[in-house]
This record gives structure tokens, sequence and C-alpha cells, in this order.
């Protein structure tokens, strides 16, 4: 039998998606032994599993290097990748927000010329050009962005928000909820049709656990 592939985000990600696949029936156990392979092997159900960074997940899926792949929606927003998004599993749950100085409460449509720091400059510059009908400079940052508007280098940022801890410590406030986010399964479009019993066991059994939560 083929092998199925299935690209898992590492970091965040990775525990909550291992602990989700084990409670299918999948043997995660190469997991436990802490090393740097990047591939592991369930050599009982034919399954690969890549371990990858999350932006990279939907590379892989969308080439069919993986067959399946769970990452953050944030992500898959950024992405933009030709792939099935098939399942929301609930987990990692955060939002996307516009925010800054409270003191741009109500009063962004009179700031000209906005500067947005984001980790997501597509998503970013999406959500200004169709829903707030302006260009904006987007400059992209790679992580601590709730800096940039506390030194000078953009006046809001766009973000994820999970407990809303390092913008309120930081004076800041969302101005805006752009998007929903959790750890979606997504599914190679070839995939689907090719290898489609053993995928719909996985998404029929994944629902099946989500039901049960
Ligand atoms: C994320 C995000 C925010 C923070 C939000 O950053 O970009 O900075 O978490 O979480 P909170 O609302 O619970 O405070 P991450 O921790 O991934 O680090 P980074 O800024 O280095 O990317």
């Amino acid at each position: 039998m083929e092998y199925l592939t299935i690209a898992l985000s590492k970091g965040r990600l990775a525990d909550l998606s291992i602990e989700l696949f084990e409670k299918v029936g999948l043997d995660c156990s190469e997991f436990k032994n802490s090393s740097r392979k990047l591939i592991l092997f369930d050599e009982t159900n034919k399954v690969k599993f890549f371990l990858v960074k999350p932006a990279d997940v939907p590379t892989y899926v969308e080439y069919g290097a993986a067959d399946m792949g769970i990452v953050g929606k944030d992500t898959l927003m950024e992405e933009g990748r030709n792939l099935y998004e098939v399942l929301n599993l609930g987990f990692a749950a955060c939002r996307m927000v516009l925010a800054g100085p409270k003191e741009l409460q109500g009063r962004l449509d009179q700031l000209n010329n906005k500067r947005v720091a984001t980790k997501y400059p597509r998503v970013a510059r999406e959500y200004f050009q169709y829903k707030r009908k302006e260009s904006v400079e987007v400059i992209k940052l790679n992580g601590s962005v709730e800096l940039a508007p506390l030194v000078g280098l953009s006046e809001v940022i766009v973000d994820i928000v999970e407990s809303g801890r390092t913008l309120k410590e930081n004076g800041l406030v969302i101005l805006d909820t752009i998007a929903d986010i959790s750890a979606r399964l997504v599914v190679n479009r070839v995939s689907m049709k090719m290898k489609s019993d053993r995928i719909n066991k996985i998404i029929d059994g994944l629902r099946g656990q989500l039901g049960e939560r």
C-alpha cells in the first residue's frame, strides 16, 4: 500500500494535531522520541508524517508532496494556496485583528497614508483594499509586531490575538476584527480523488472526535 502523507505544523499546533490523530487510530509514537527527524512513520497504517514550518504546510499540500495537513487559518489566508480546506478542527482558536493605540478608536478614517506592520502582508493588503477601500503601506515583520506602533514604525498592526494579553500589556486595542482563526485540515486536490477512501476515513474519524468534545 502506498503511504498517505500528512504535513504537520511545527510549534503550537503540533502537539494538539498529534493528539487528534492518535484518537482516530494513527500511531504517532515516533513523535515521542525527541529527535530531529523530519519524516516520522506509522508503519501499521502506512502513514508518513512531515514536520514543517506552519507557512510551508500549504505548499507541501498544494504540490502533493503531502496528501493532507493541519495548519492555522491565518497561514491559509496568507499563503492563498490551491487546496481543499475540509475541516475546522476548532483548536488553536484566536482572531486576526487590526489593532493600534486606543486614540485611533473610531478615528481610523481620519488618518491618511497609514503604515501597517504585520506578519501577514497579504491579509493586511487585502483587508485594506477590499474592506476599507484604501491603500496603505504594509511593512512585513517576523514577530513582536506589537512593538511597531510603540516605536513609530507603523500606526497600526494586523496580527492574531489569542488572550489579548500582548495587546493590553503594550497599551494597544483591537480596532476591527478581520477573521476568526483556528486549526484546519487541508487536503491536496488530486489526493482527495485518488486516495479518497483513506482520506475520508480520517476525515470522518476526526469529525467524530470533534463532535464528542
Ligand atoms: C502571537 C501573536 C501575538 C500574540 C498574541 O505571537 O503574533 O503577538 O501571539 O497572543 P495573546 O493575545 O495571547 O497575547 P507569538 O507568540 O507567536 O510570537 P511572535 O510575536 O514572535 O510571532
